[in-house]
């Protein structure tokens, strides 16, 4: 039986020529290009997250997701895993340097010619795209000093990314059902493909509300061989019935949400009881210098709406632990309580 509810009123869906039907309500949900169901319209959107999806993902970022997130973290991420974006950096800084030179050239009186022409022009569409997007022009100033800073910086995570994933994928590997995975805000299905998770013996779910991302989520997949079942939806009403996962995932997204409690609890509601929630986002480190705080606001997290892990929005009853495994990057692992009889059965994360 399918595993999707009506948004509406949680009945049971049945199919239809070109759509789907709710079964109880007779609310529809329409098949984006017939193949991801589609539970959520843009009216009904909160401003922050339409604004996010209409702005961002499915614009110039979401395009060239797999090419443009990694050039955001530049000063931070391995050289030899960014060499193609360091490429990137230096022909656009060497653009505007030769294109400002012609300008201020031609300001003087002289003829900048055929090739200075061109540069000008570079020089002026490169400011325009900055200008517009904002983020890229603080990386432009920021990467060098914030690189070097990065090389001597003394951050060392009490637990890493790698060690905190493994942990938790031995322990739920260990479960001897196969297990239901949901991976909310799913994009590319980048985070979901990579870090252990298809390692299990599990069926996977992912949802986005970008279309543009959610279409790179599914052909990725597809390379992958990875069986995934895609859906575009809102983190803030998840077309799931009650305790129906055994894991939810969300990876860079929860920071982003106009109603980061709500969408934490709709991901609750979803889990089974002893279940587990990944949390993975933007967080800056204690003690982090001006520098790192500029490139922290500016570049990684301009459109955020909350800048920490948001614990105190973890429901009531469950547990976490939170650990900061980036400078700039938290990962939170949370688990859903069981109670029997007025007694609480799993209660910490060393079950
Ligand atoms: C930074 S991307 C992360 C994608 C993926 N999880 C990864 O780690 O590569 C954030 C994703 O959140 C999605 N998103 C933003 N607001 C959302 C919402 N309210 N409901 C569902 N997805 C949302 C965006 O469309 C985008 O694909």
């Amino acid at each position: 039986m399918r595993p999707y509810r009506c948004t509406n009123c949680r009945g049971s869906l049945s199919s239809e020529e070109t759509s789907w039907r709710c079964d109880d309500c007779g609310g529809q949900v329409s098949l984006y290009k017939e193949r991801f169901p589609v539970f959520y319209s843009l009216a009904s959107l909160a401003t922050q997250d339409a604004s996010l999806k209409e702005n961002l993902y499915d614009g110039m970022l979401g395009r060239f997701y797999s090419f443009l997130m990694p050039f955001l973290s530049l000063p931070v991420r391995p050289f030899a895993r960014s060499v193609g974006q360091w490429l990137l950096y230096v022909i656009v800084m060497l653009l505007l340097a030769t294109g400002y030179t012609s300008g201020i050239q031609v300001i003087a009186g002289g003829s900048p010619g055929v090739p200075g022409t061109l540069f000008i022009l570079a020089a002026i569409i490169l400011t325009v795209l900055a200008i517009r997007n904002p983020m890229f022009g603080w990386l432009l100033v920021l990467a060098v000093p914030l690189k070097l800073n990065h090389l001597l910086s003394n951050f060392r995570p009490e637990n890493t990314f790698i060690d905190v994933h493994q942990r938790t994928i031995e322990k739920l590997a260990a479960i001897d059902h196969k297990l239901k995975v949901l991976d909310v805000s799913t994009g590319t299905c980048n985070s979901l493909l990579r870090h252990g998770w298809l390692s299990l013996n599990a069926e996977y779910f992912g949802i986005d509300l970008s279309e543009t991302m959610l279409e790179q989520g599914s052909s990725n997949c597809a390379d992958a061989g990875a069986s995934v079942s895609l859906a575009l939806a809102d983190a803030c009403d998840l077309p799931f019935e009650d305790a129906y996962f055994d894991i939810v995932l969300n990876y860079g997204a929860i920071n982003g949400y106009s109603d980061v409690r709500g969408a934490l609890s709709e991901m609750y509601r979803v889990l089974k009881p002893g279940g587990t929630i990944v949390l993975y986002d933007e967080q800056l480190y204690q003690g982090a210098n001006l520098l790192e705080n500029l490139y922290f606001r500016k570049v990684l997290s301009p459109h955020d709406v909350i800048s920490e892990c948001p614990v105190d929005s973890i429901p009531e009853g469950a547990t976490y632990e939170l650990h900061q495994v980036y400078p700039y990057y938290f990962l939170c692992i949370i688990k859903k309580t069981i109670v029997s009889n007025n007694e609480i059965l799993v209660n910490d994360l060393g079950d």
